[in-house]
């Protein structure tokens, strides 16, 4: 084992769990692609959400990077497959981390994961605002900004929010 790295992302790093890609312009898949500066490693996480029950019925990825971000995305689609998006949205880096026992100098990996999870449940509320029922801004404002477009029915520019 070069450098020593756990068994659980040699695990992950080798039989990496739900790689794969969604079309992307379906209604019920959420799309994060993110990349870090510093490697210029690139992750791609997508979600499909379950319209009734609000929860992450399929989750994929495709990582671009080293060892460590592909462990990461691997353990994460484990790790969110049927949680709420609200659950999602507050997955730490530490936690992935903390499971593969990622060392510090690859920490940043592990943040990719994250914000490829935040980045892709982002996309899914851009996509379906009228599924938000939630208010998250009590998670510490990690989640990222959503522009959201109220639809006019009426066609009436009147319709003030
Ligand atoms: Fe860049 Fe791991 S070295 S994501």
């Amino acid at each position: 084992q070069r450098r020593g790295y756990h068994e659980k992302v040699l695990d992950h790093y080798n039989n990496p769990r739900n790689v794969g890609s969604m079309q992307k312009g379906d209604q019920d898949v959420g799309t994060g692609l993110v990349g870090a500066p510093a490697c210029g490693d690139v992750m791609k996480l997508q979600i499909r959400v379950n319209k009734d029950s609000g929860r992450i019925d399929d989750v994929v990825f495709k990582t671009f990077g080293c060892g460590s971000a592909i462990a990461s995305s691997s353990y994460l689609t484990e790790l969110v497959r049927g949680m709420t998006l609200d659950e999602a949205g507050q997955i730490k880096n530490t936690d992935v981390a903390k499971e593969l026992c990622l060392p510090p100098v690859k920490l940043h990996c592990s943040m990719l994961a994250e914000d490829a999870i935040k980045s892709a449940i982002a996309n899914y509320y851009t996509k379906n605002p009228n599924t938000r029922v939630t208010d998250l801004s009590g998670t510490g404002g990690s989640i990222p900004d959503v522009k959201v477009e109220i639809e006019q029915t009426g066609g009436s520019p009147a319709a003030a929010l």
